[in-house]
């Protein structure tokens, strides 16, 4: 087993070292002539696309979060509605879906038993299903109409890490597919965007470099008893991962709020001390959110801050900023979550817990 960690101490962290890879294997050969979409053998044609009046992504747990991005930036690329549904909650809710209906599955394994039950759900109501998985063969790869496969290689660890960025990667191929033949995308952000797609892998190894930085902060901090995390927009999407990754492998409680809503019923937990994680990486609401950061600090919070290169508004308002690489803000969340990966990571190991195999949890949930 030694052999297979490559080194690594844990699966995890060696799943963590793999993703500029993997997001390099996710992005190979799908974008070509700068701005042109293939997604394999998945053809949606401008007819289709035009019928289409709302999308369904439907997941469990980090695939979930994945398709919380997935919904901002479908809905920013190629304005069509989506609602994003927990699989286990869409096949029992009656959910509105016909044949003007566009499904999205995305799971790692392909085989957990509710989206299998979910992508039936919809395929019976007459939807069209595109899956994301990253299982050559399995159980919602054969049932889907359509599959993208993510090529993040096996993921061993339970804490889902390269499977949840290369899942982003596909749905915002998907997002440019979609935008670019329906026309609700110009044609030069659509390469803009797809530059600084290319560009994630060697920015995600750069990420790599906090490695350092963030196991003393969780040296420091893994005896914290809650954890918050905060973002706004895409931050808020990547926040509910972070906040996901830390509670599955170091069993701190942790929660992660729309910063937003921190006045509506959160901002009376924080109080001298309470650890707080603010994403601020979104520039065109850092203001909205350096003023939620406030909040915090003014009740005695104690900050991490995740900002872009470039904007040095936090310190001194913050314990701490680390900065993600420049990126276009729109990206952003395909780098933004390594950090908080390798901080659960690191929170976990230094409280000693089985970070490869958390209590109570299995890789695949086959059952309901
Ligand atoms: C993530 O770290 C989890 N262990 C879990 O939430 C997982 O993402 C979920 O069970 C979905 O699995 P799937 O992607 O294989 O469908």
């Amino acid at each position: 087993e030694s052999a297979e960690k490559g080194g690594y101490e844990h699966f995890m962290l060696k799943e963590i070292h793999e993703q500029p890879n993997a997001i390099k294997d996710t992005l190979r050969g799908r974008i070509v002539n700068d701005n042109e979409i293939v997604l394999d053998k998945v053809n949606i044609t401008k007819d289709e696309i035009d019928k289409i009046d709302k999308i369904f992504i439907v997941a469990c747990g980090t695939a979930y979060h994945a398709g919380v991005v997935g919904k901002y930036v479908i809905e920013k690329f190629a304005r069509i509605p989506v609602e994003v549904d927990i699989a286990s909650e869409f096949r029992y809710r009656e959910p509105i879906i016909n044949e003007k209906t566009l499904t999205i599955v995305v799971s790692q394994s392909g085989e957990t038993a509710d989206t299998i039950a979910a992508l039936k759900e919809a395929k019976r109501n007459g939807s069209r299903v595109i899956a994301i998985t990253n299982v050559v063969g399995s159980s919602i790869s054969r049932e889907a109409d359509d599959v993208i496969y993510t090529w993040a290689g096996p993921e061993i660890a339970v804490a889902s890490t390269k499977a949840y960025t290369t899942q982003l990667v596909a749905l915002y191929l998907i997002a440019l597919d979609l935008a670019l033949k329906k026309g609700t995308i110009d044609k030069e952000y659509a390469k803009a965007i797809c530059d600084e797609l290319k560009q994630l892998p060697d920015k995600a190894k750069h990420i790599l470099d906090y490695k350092d930085e963030l196991q003393e902060f969780a040296s420091n901090h893994f005896n914290s008893k809650d954890v918050f995390y905060l973002g706004r927009g895409l931050d808020y999407a990547v926040a509910m991962e972070g906040s996901l990754k830390l509670k599955e492998i170091s069993y701190i409680h942790s929660e992660a709020y729309a910063a937003g809503e921190l006045k509506h019923g959160t901002l009376a937990l924080i109080e001298d001390g309470t650890l707080v994680i603010a994403l601020a990486t979104q520039e065109h609401l850092f203001e909205k959110m350096l003023s939620n950061i406030r909040e915090v600090t003014t009740r005695g919070g104690y900050v991490l801050a995740f900002a872009m290169e470039g904007n040095n508004q936090l310190e001194g308002i913050v314990e701490k900023v680390l900065y993600i690489p420049k990126t276009m803000e729109e990206v952003a969340p395909i780098i933004t979550v390594i950090p908080l990966q390798l901080l659960a990571y690191y929170m976990a190991v230094e409280k000693g817990c089985d970070v490869d195999k958390p209590r109570n949890l299995a890789k695949s949930v086959t059952v309901e």
